[in-house]
């Protein structure tokens, strides 16, 4: 069945459990995160971007999605809209019937622009009315991705701020985030603490000068009763990275987000934790290793069945991490 996300934030913050959100674009990435929830007894969170959109067609994710609650229909689903740059862009997915949307106010309309704060409180709130008055959940950002280790915004596949930011501007500060979760009333508020989206967030293991999880603590003791959200938390597996290169692939060396920072970050109010790399990575990785060594295969069904698997075992890695296994 569709739920909201605050129904399920809420009941994952009593809990103490985090929840991965994943990106979906395709039938493959939505098998492999079903199987997933079902084989872990997990309750879902699948995001759709404004690039899936575009991709599949807005229609076609929304049938996607339930279909997905048609097949499992004891797994708690929410289809969430992941970065919206608008009211109305937010507004056009409440009519879609998303129960959960992201007005991201960090950035402008063209995704890219930082913005002021002022801007972000005024579209966020906007957002949060129109969203609860149809029994949606908002989720806001305070805070731009960014990397701390170059000072260069996380923009590589077209979503975060473009350019150069500053340290203040990639570390979400925890009297702001008390003062914009009380103006706005978000169900969830999403934080910069280091992280960037894709695959190049660190060019080593990151230690707490790059990944601020110190900061996560110091804002979940500001406001305990909102619900965190960690934006790039895609880990960057290795065991993939090596596998891709292996068969083809040219991945410079690069980290992501190590799954024990993510564990500490939900013993200190994480409850959301996007990740849409590493599916791509392993993806990626089963298809090439297939192909490479199947070089007369040609139907579809074969690459692709490897590929959901891959991306299943990730998903069901991450269940069991973030403590979600038992719950739906
Ligand atoms: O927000 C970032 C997600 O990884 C979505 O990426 O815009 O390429 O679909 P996308
Ligand atoms: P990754 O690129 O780390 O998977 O992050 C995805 C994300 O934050 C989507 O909003
Ligand atoms: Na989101
Ligand atoms: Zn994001």
């Amino acid at each position: 069945a569709l739920v909201s996300m605050r129904q399920l934030l809420d009941h994952a913050a009593e809990f103490g459990y985090g929840v991965p959100a994943y990106n979906v674009n395709n039938v493959e990435q939505m098998r492999a995160i079903m199987e997933a929830a079902d084989k872990t007894n997990s309750p879902v969170i699948v995001q759709a971007s404004a690039g899936a959109r575009k991709y599949a067609g807005a229609p076609f994710l929304r049938h996607l999605i339930l279909a997905a609650t048609e097949e499992f229909p004891h797994i708690p689903v929410v289809m969430h809209q992941d970065h919206g740059t608008s009211p109305s862009v937010c507004q056009r997915s409440i009519q879609l019937g998303f129960s959960s949307v992201m007005m991201d106010g960090s950035l402008g309309e063209d995704g890219k622009t930082p913005t002021d704060y002022e801007y972000n409180v005024e579209v966020t709130r906007r957002t949060v009315d129109m969203a609860h008055a149809c029994g949606v959940s908002v989720e806001g950002e305070l805070g731009c991705l960014g990397s701390l280790e170059t000072g260069e915004a996380g923009e590589e596949d077209g979503i975060g701020a473009a350019g150069k930011l500053t340290h203040e501007q990639m570390l979400t500060d925890p009297e702001e985030a008390a003062d914009f979760v009380q103006k706005t009333k978000v169900d969830a508020l999403a934080i910069a603490i280091g992280t960037s989206h894709g695959a190049y967030k660190f060019t080593r293991p990151p230690t707490g000068d790059i990944l601020a999880i110190e900061q996560i603590k110091a804002i979940h003791k500001r406001i305990p009763d909102t619900h965190l959200v960690m934006h790039g938390s895609s880990s960057v597996p290795q065991d993939w990275l090596a596998i891709i290169n292996e068969f083809g692939g040219e991945i410079p060396e690069t980290y992501g987000v190590p799954v024990e920072e993510i564990q500490e970050g939900i013993k200190h109010g994480v409850r959301k934790v996007n990740i849409d790399t590493d599916l791509r990575l392993a993806s990626t990785g089963a298809i090439r290793r297939f192909l490479a060594q199947n070089p007369a295969e040609f139907d579809p069904r074969k690459y692709l069945k490897e590929s959901i698997t891959a991306m299943r075992d990730i998903c069901m890695a991450r269940y069991e991490a973030f403590g979600t296994a038992g719950y739906a």
